[in-house]
């Protein structure tokens, strides 16, 4: 041994320190690479981390009503706390191509097509729709349809609005469509052309304030309107929207007769209800069981009608 270490000439002994030095190095790194992939915890950690940076930030992208524009059978899936919202389609259309050249795309794709607006033509489809609110029975009927990933169409009281601007961030947050019964609730066809325009001048511009949308669909009060009434919506660019079941509920106030009522609904119905009778709210969640077992899927009046024409008045698809 002292031999061999006497005969190495001092550059032999630098060399041979800088190849243990370098050897020593290799090993090291090998090591930590095997160690960096197989460690669960170091290696799932920077999987995630990695992915979530070459993921699209999808949620961001998405508008706010996911609800309105999912499919009720997969929207049961999305988390709706993440909402999008309400004519989301043409954005999440242009989206598409860009998400496919991610790396992520394959869950991505998955998630965007379910969220797809349903296809009336395809799908059977009816409208619940609550007028009359925001009421005290409000907040109660969200928390349903938002467990069952419903959405609905309510046609509020401009005069209610302040009473419960909450009730309106939240359908609005959740995919729901909040549409106008004008401010005060009169027969419109009693009214001039002035006074209905502010009607629904007013109630516009407070749906507005909450929801950062202005309705384009009005029902007119106890379903009453004329020629007049039509012409008047016609040059505020907004339709009508009537209904053809309609439950009767503040009437009997029978959630029995509610859900029985409901539930007779057929393929484009559009289903009149009010969310300020308590019975109502009651009837909701077997309303939507009865129906879901018929093979309906729930959507706006909107995602129901597609393009309405202003001053038409539409009763189901
Ligand atoms: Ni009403």
């Amino acid at each position: 041994m002292s031999s061999v270490v006497s005969s190495a000439s001092p550059q032999n002994r630098v060399t041979r320190m800088l190849l243990i030095v370098i050897l020593i190095g290799a090993g090291g790194m090998a090591l930590s690479l095997w160690w960096f992939e197989e460690s669960p915890a170091v290696g799932a950690a920077s999987r995630e981390y990695v992915s979530k940076v070459s993921t699209p930030p999808l949620s961001v992208s998405r508008p706010v009503i996911e609800l309105a524009n999912s499919t009720p059978e997969p929207a049961v899936n999305e988390p709706v706390p993440e909402p999008t919202v309400s004519e989301p389609t043409a954005e999440q259309t242009v989206d598409e191509p860009a998400v496919e050249k991610e790396p992520a795309k394959k869950k991505t794709k998955k998630k965007r097509s379910e969220s797809r607006p349903v296809d009336c033509e395809k799908t059977k489809c009816v409208a619940l729709t609550f007028d009359d609110g925001p009421g005290k029975h409000t907040a109660k009927l969200l928390k349903t349809l938002h467990k069952e990933k419903v959405p609905a169409t309510f046609f509020v009281i401009g005069r209610h609005i302040e009473d419960y601007p909450d009730a309106l961030r939240t359908m609005s947050k959740q995919g729901h469509e909040v549409a106008s019964h004008t401010w005060s609730h009169d027969d419109l066809r009693q009214l001039s052309t002035k006074q209905i325009d502010k009607e629904l001048k007013a109630t516009a511009k407070a749906i507005k304030k909450e929801t950062g949308t202005a309705p384009k669909l009005v029902r007119p009060p106890y379903g009453a309107f004329d020629s007049h009434v039509q012409k008047t919506l016609k040059k505020r660019d907004e339709s009508a929207i009537m209904w053809n079941v309609d439950t009767l509920d503040w009437q009997h106030k029978n959630v029995k007769r509610t859900v029985k009522t409901a539930a007779g609904a057929t393929n484009g119905s559009i289903i009149l209800m009010h969310d300020v009778q308590e019975t109502t709210v009651d009837a909701v969640p077997r309303i939507i069981k009865k129906l879901r077992k018929q093979g309906y899927t729930f959507v706006t009046v909107s995602d129901l009608l597609g393009d309405v024409k202003p001053g038409e008045v539409y009763y189901q698809r």
